[in-house]
């Protein structure tokens, strides 16, 4: 299935889906008997978040109306409520059987992953180094559920936004949706208002638009003043959106807040279609071959656990970045285990061609187009290679280039240059500063030297089995071993301090002794 008949399925969904934060003390069976009064129910399950919520689809949206007809807005004595009727209730009581059965008897869906001494605990239990790999990703992907829950969000929000572009549109892209997304990851969201701007008015008819196209100096213009009217009315009267951020004056202006209700942490933006375009691609290569979105969640892991990446915005390597580079990595195979972007655009149909403001994003939509080449490389044989790859490439004068497949000489100066695939004269990986990328080699050696011992990649023997230790993957994301990288590096600027820590330690020990 495409990505666009997916997410069309998943917003149909959203659209007869409603969210209820209810008291924990409340027989959940109940609760759903209750509801389907207002119609058959196709899905429902709960979670807990800020709260406790159950997330109910209908199988029609005739349901959802009886059910908002039917739900009150309170009245609270000492505030004032917005009269808005939103699909996220709250439900307060449920008739006096419910101290009968105080027990909650449904599974709460996790919708955060593991923490990652779980997760090592988990792969060290595993046999092979592939079964690790395919593990984590089972661990950490998006569930069905999760991903529900994120097109609901999407839906809620265009309710809103809905009440000053009645065609409008909200869609996730990035990881939401391009099949690399870990549990907890933002919700990225783009509002669409294609749909208005492709209403063109009969040529006899002489009529434009005047109410609805206000015309100012540019489409950034656009862009910022549309999000400005949004940020404003989240803020106002969303239920759930906390923490409003306008940050219009960015690259790609956008709207920052947090969905309490899904625990979400939810970035909007708007006209961003090339955004759109890179997830689609991305989820054109995490379906060609399983290999890859094993590995891009691996290379994920690995970078989260060491700190090469970070939640917060900085001088980081992005999980973008780092998926552009699995993916060259996959192409530089040989045979190559996925085509290059140029092969893509060879193979597309003349209702794939795209452009976006003068760039050409066309692409292959049909995959069923794309030839691909026998290669048998193994799990560990890719993951060994990856980071001997990165280890020793030549990044202080080539640029990775996931359109040709081959790297380039860098066309700017910068310490690590990733090749935008549809913005060629932009760097991906332009906020990456030399430390970061120092680290990032050094961590690289560091691992590709970790999985060539024999004693890291052997099961360990005669452990028990419930808790046994790390070995393979699981060692690879252990803290400890990244030791030698960060104290080479103390080494030099605090050896003082490090001698002493050692000498405290020794006196520690023999006082024991
Ligand atoms: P995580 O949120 O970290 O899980 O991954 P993500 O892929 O969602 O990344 P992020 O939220 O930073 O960005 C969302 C999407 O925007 C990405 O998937 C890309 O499609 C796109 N994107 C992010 N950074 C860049 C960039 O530097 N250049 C381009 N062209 N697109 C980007
Ligand atoms: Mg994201």
């Amino acid at each position: 299935k495409s990505l666009s008949a997916l997410q069309e399925e998943r917003l149909q969904q959203a659209e007869r889906s409603v969210l209820i934060g209810y008291h924990s003390r409340i027989n959940e069976q109940k609760l759903i008997k209750n509801l389907s009064r207002h119609g058959d129910i196709n899905k429902y399950f709960f979670y807990e978040s800020y709260g406790v919520y159950a997330l109910v689809e209908f199988a029609s949206g005739e349901s959802v109306a009886s059910l908002l007809d039917e739900a009150v807005i309170p009245t609270y004595s000492h505030e004032a409520t917005v009269p808005f009727k939103s699909r996220l209730l709250s439900l307060k009581n449920l008739g006096s059987a419910d101290q009968s059965n105080p027990q909650s008897n449904q599974q709460f869906q996790p919708q955060t992953s593991m923490p990652i001494n779980q997760l090592i605990n988990r792969l060290a239990k595993e046999e092979t180094v592939e079964q690790q790999l395919i593990s984590l990703t089972e661990a950490y992907q998006l569930t069905e559920e999760n991903s529900r829950l994120r097109f609901l969000v999407c839906s809620l929000l265009r309710d809103l936004a809905a009440t000053y572009f009645p065609q409008c549109t909200i869609k996730p892209f990035g990881s939401s949706v391009n099949g690399f997304g870990k549990l907890g990851c933002d919700l990225d969201m783009i509002l669409d208002l294609d749909g208005i701007r492709s209403m063109k008015p009969k040529p006899k008819s002489g009529l434009s638009l005047e109410f609805q196209l206000k015309r100012v100096s540019s489409d950034r213009v656009v862009t910022q003043s549309v999000l400005s009217v949004i940020g404003e009315s989240l803020d106002q009267f969303a239920p759930g959106c906390v923490g409003v951020q306008k940050i219009l004056n960015a690259r790609c202006p956008l709207l920052r807040f947090a969905h309490q209700p899904s625990g979400f942490q939810c970035d909007l933006t708007a006209n961003n279609r090339v955004a759109v375009k890179s997830t689609e691609l991305l989820y054109l290569y995490g379906e060609l071959d399983p290999r890859v979105r094993f590995l891009v969640f691996t290379v994920r892991c690995w970078a989260r656990a060491h700190n090469v990446t970070s939640n917060i915005p900085g001088a980081w390597i992005t999980n973008f970045s780092l998926t552009v580079m699995v993916l060259f990595f996959l192409q530089k195979r040989n045979p190559p285990i996925i085509p290059t972007l140029d092969h893509l655009k060879q193979l597309a149909a003349p209702a794939d061609r795209c452009a976006i403001d003068g760039n050409d994003c066309t692409f292959v939509s049909d995959f069923s187009k794309i030839p691909l080449q026998q290669n048998s490389d193994t799990l560990e044989h890719l993951l060994r290679d990856f980071f001997d790859f990165y280890a020793t490439f030549p990044f202080s004068k080539m640029s990775i280039n996931i359109r040709t497949g081959r790297e380039q000489h860098k066309p700017e100066v910068a310490p690590l240059h990733i090749q935008n695939p549809f913005e060629p004269s932009l760097n991906v990986s332009k906020n990456v500063n030399m430390s970061q990328l120092d680290r990032f080699i050094a961590l690289c050696q560091e691992t590709s030297w970790l999985l060539q011992q024999s004693e890291t990649m052997t099961p360990r023997a005669g452990d028990q089995r419930d808790t046994p230790a790390p070995w393979g993957l699981a060692s690879l994301l252990l803290p400890s071993q990244v030791v030698g990288v960060k104290s080479r590096r103390k080494k030099r600027r605090e050896p003082a301090s490090e001698r002493i820590k050692s000498l405290l330690e020794s006196l520690k020990n023999n006082k024991a002794k």
